[in-house]
């Protein structure tokens, strides 16, 4: 085989997705157009400057289709239309257009494991059981007046609900707005293939797929992700749409391992482009427990996770590259440091991340070091958090005890307003914002970044720009050192022609390293400090990364 051949099919280095660094916008908190508090598309629009000017290449877009926002637009009622908050399909069209203006691809999130309670199918599937509709959902007989099993929810309460008109429960994961559809029907399937279609002629980029693990469920064995037939699904919906254009597809799953990766994620591209996973993003809670039961971070487990998940894809699959999205609390507040260190751990956490071999991700706000919040409860709007409070105040758990877990793990941490300017609501809108600003956006916002060379925002748009300048970020094999140490992350990345080292104290103190190679010849490519450190000796959060060209 011709060496240039060889050389695509092992790093798949065509596909324009794997040079990528992908931009995740949260459209109800980025940028309000029209005052009414809620950001939108048009909002959107305005700020492609910004983003052209940060370099990224793909906007993943949360779900902007109608919706009752039961879930903030993950409960969709009509997936070929915009919701009226977010503005129109013409809004819709006029972003992918102007984004490709900007080189900048759209990708759309398909909410398809469940659809809203008011979406038409649903509406038809409760009148009877013949309804033809009736079997696009998952429904059970109850067992002596009861729900079918005991299966929770994933916001609270019993997954199954009882509809009186036909006499059945029907199963939902998540909350009782979100009906989980039957994939087992061919004729769902096929409706789903005809409206993806319909959106790729319309030009988007690519798709992120929620929770695309749950889809193959089977309630009776209590089988809610990987179920027999996932993969069997991921292939037919795939061969039927996405492998009909070059689309980048992300798949939300939170039960993969490396194994199951590595179907998801084939280079022969029969089922998606990438997943999330989340196997290092679950280390800081207590084993067998929920998000909300808190433990410190594990780092020298962090360094094991991330060091198999690169070297069992190389080659073999492709990584997703991420510490926040719109579920997650605020990286540099959670496993960085907001208060004295925050531009230096931000910046830190963004030059370990961007380093590794897989596609980056960067969620809005993530760019200028965004943090957490602490509310009162009363200010929360994510049904998840809200759910939480009241079951655990049932249980007997504190207010204090719950409010700790909230501040760090509620969903909202991430879904304040993006901190634009100082002025009012952080420029963010000229309204009410439906969720509050986090008070700390005078001192931290965009406006104050874009033009200083020592900001977060200047790190971000220097690493999404060196990942296209150099192949050894797509190719480069990765190999983990100082693997005993406990306060740092190193490692290399190496191709046939040129070497990059990444070092990084994780921690708040100075730490001494020896390496065993020569790094003296070494070019720094990006780093933390304005002054040069010394060579044996990182400063709290100090990051260097460096290259060598072979
Ligand atoms: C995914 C989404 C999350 C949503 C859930 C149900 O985990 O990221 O925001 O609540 O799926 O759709
Ligand atoms: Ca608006």
């Amino acid at each position: 085989m011709e060496d240039k051949v060889k050389d695509t099919i092992q790093t798949g280095s065509d596909k324009w997705w794997k040079r990528a660094v992908i931009y995740q916008i949260y459209p109800r908190s980025f940028a309000d157009s029209n005052g009414d508090g809620i950001g939108d598309l048009q909002g959107i629009i305005a700020k492609l400057d910004y983003l052209e000017d940060l370099g990224i290449d793909a906007i993943w877009l949360s779900p902007v289709c109608r919706s009752p926002q039961d879930d903030n637009g993950y409960d969709i009622s009509d997936y070929q239309d915009i919701d009226p908050m977010f503005g129109t399909l013409d809004d819709m069209e006029a972003l992918i257009r102007e984004a490709g203006r900007h080189h900048i691809r759209i990708i759309m999130d398909l909410v398809l494991n469940h659809s809203s309670d008011e979406h038409r199918w649903f509406q038809e599937a409760k009148k009877s059981r013949e309804n033809p509709y009736h079997d696009y959902y998952v429904w059970r007989d109850g067992v002596e007046g009861e729900a079918p099993n005991d299966m929770r929810a994933a916001f609270g309460g019993s997954a199954w609900e009882w509809v009186p008109e036909v006499g059945q429960y029907y199963f939902h994961q998540f909350s009782v707005k979100q009906p989980d559809l039957n994939w087992e029907n061919p004729r769902l399937r096929r409706e789903i293939y005809d409206m993806i279609n319909w959106w790729i002629d319309k030009g988007v980029g690519g798709f992120r797929l929620d929770v695309i693990d749950q889809i193959a469920k089977e309630p009776d064995k209590k089988i809610t992700n990987n179920g027999p037939r996932l993969h069997e699904y991921l292939r037919e919906l795939s061969r039927e749409t996405f492998q009909k254009a070059d689309l980048v597809t992300v798949g939300e799953a939170w039960g993969a391992t490396t194994e199951l990766a590595k179907l998801y994620s084939n280079p022969d591209n029969s089922e998606l482009s990438m997943v999330f996973q989340f196997e290092h993003i679950c280390l800081d809670q207590i084993e067998g427990k929920e998000k909300w039961d808190l433990a410190p971070l594990p780092f020298m487990k962090l360094k094991e996770v991330f060091a198999r998940w690169q070297t069992q894809l190389c080659g073999r699959g492709w990584n997703s590259l991420f510490w926040n999205n719109h579920d997650l609390p605020r990286i540099v507040s959670r496993w960085g440091n907001d208060g004295q260190y925050r531009v230096e751990s931000a910046k830190m956490l963004a030059i370990l991340l961007h380093g590794l071999q897989g596609t980056p991700y960067i969620y809005q706000g993530e760019e200028i070091g965004m943090t957490n919040v602490q509310f009162g409860i009363e200010d929360y709007r994510d049904i998840e958090t809200l759910n939480l409070y009241r079951e655990r105040l049932e249980k007997g758990y504190s207010r204090e005890e719950i409010m700790r877990s909230v501040y760090a793990k509620s969903r909202d941490n991430a879904r304040t307003p993006m901190q634009w300017n100082d002025e009012e609501n952080a420029g963010f809108t000229q309204g009410t914002p439906w969720l509050k600003v986090n008070p700390n956006y005078t001192e931290i916002h965009a406006a104050a970044q874009v033009n200083d060379g020592d900001s977060v925002f200047a790190c971000y748009r220097k690493l999404v720009h060196l990942r296209k300048e150099y192949p050894v970020f797509v190719d480069g094999d990765f190999r983990l050192l100082l693997e005993d140490d406990e306060n740092i992350f190193a490692y290399t990345r190496t191709n046939k022609d040129s070497r990059l080292l990444v070092i990084c104290n994780f921690y708040d103190r100075t730490v001494r390293f020896s390496l065993e190679e020569d790094i003296s010849d070494m070019e720094l490519l990006v780093t933390n400090y304005r002054e040069t450190g010394s060579a044996g000796t990182l400063r709290p959060y100090e990051a260097r990364m460096l290259y060598l060209k072979k």
